[in-house]
């Protein structure tokens, strides 16, 4: 007969086998999201229900889990969701986990869109990944729209699958194409805002964690020899597709600011800004079409 445990002793268990890992900041957090996600409970309830014992199959999951985030794998795609902006998003290794900076570029967008009145607007969202960006948009402005564009058919079928979730499938269209030969159609007309997050790492970067490297897509990832082949791409695109004092705003590297904005005045765009992460470092720039 298999061993029996209570949920107390599991907690203490999978504490300590997370315990020093590379990957892991916090081995009781991270404990109790693992617990919680195999008994299929809050967290909170691993306290209230400490001395239970825990079932067969429930030990059997968390244990496969456990293996999994051991050998490193993030905990978004063991768990299946990500936390980001006022939203749980599903995520799977077919999209990159969206990340806290980008939440930033976010709020500007929402501040862009009062300011100039474009509640009733069509955005792009290039590179929409799990759709973090746009389908966030759309829940703050209930009668913005949405194109929702990514080259990767799995990353748009995750971002489908978000956009029902969340509510906001019926002011959505999302388009499987490469930006890179994009051209403005019926299924793409002008818009007034274009964001995106594209791929902006140097191929061959030493400074990527072994876990980005390992289990997100590379196609997220990484861009041409200084990183920047897709935001240049992103940028010589979008004067075709915004209307009028159209806004483009993209997300890149840490150190990529200058050359982005350089970037944005060579194709024409007006009133360019960057804006700093939390950490001090200018991470998202803005310009308007003339
Ligand atoms: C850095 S991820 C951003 C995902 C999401 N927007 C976010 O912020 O979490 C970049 C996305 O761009 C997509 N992508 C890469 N190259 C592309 C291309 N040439 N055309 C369209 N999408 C592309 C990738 O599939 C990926 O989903």
């Amino acid at each position: 007969m298999a061993a029996k445990y209570t949920i107390e002793e599991i907690f203490e268990k999978t504490k300590a086998h997370l315990k020093g890992r590379a990957s892991v900041d916090n081995p009781r957090l991270e404990a109790e999201y693992l617990i919680a996600h195999s008994l299929k409970c809050n967290r909170i309830d691993i306290y209230l229900k400490y001395n239970q014992i825990i079932g067969e199959e429930d030990l059997n999951l968390l244990r496969t889990n456990l293996a999994r985030r051991a050998k490193g794998e993030p905990m978004a795609y063991i768990l299946g969701t990500k936390g980001f902006y006022k939203n749980d998003f599903s995520v799977t290794p077919d999209v990159l986990i969206p990340r806290p900076e980008t939440e930033l570029l976010v709020e500007e967008i929402c501040k862009i869109i009062e300011k100039m009145n474009w509640e009733n607007a069509i955005i792009a969202d290039w590179g929409t990944g799990s759709g973090a960006i746009g389908l966030s948009l759309l829940t703050e402005f209930k009668t913005l729209k949405a194109h929702l564009v990514d080259i990767s058919p799995a990353a748009l079928q995750i971002a489908t699958a978000n956009a029902t979730k969340i509510g906001v499938s019926d002011r959505c269209f999302f388009i499987n194409k490469d930006i890179f030969s994009l051209a403005p159609s019926q299924e793409h007309p002008s818009v007034d805002i274009i964001v995106g997050n594209p791929p902006y790492i140097p191929v061959g970067s030493k400074d990527v964690e072994t876990w980005v490297a390992e289990y997100e897509p590379k196609e997220a990832l990484f861009s041409g020899e200084k990183g920047l082949d897709h935001l240049a791409a992103w940028i010589n695109k979008a004067p075709h597709f915004l209307n009028q004092s159209g806004c483009l705003a993209l997300e890149h590297g840490f150190d990529q600011a200058q050359q982005v904005q350089d970037l944005f005045c060579n194709q024409g765009f007006v009133d360019v800004y960057s804006i700093k992460d939390l950490s001090g470092y200018q991470r998202h720039t803005v310009g308007f079409k003339k």
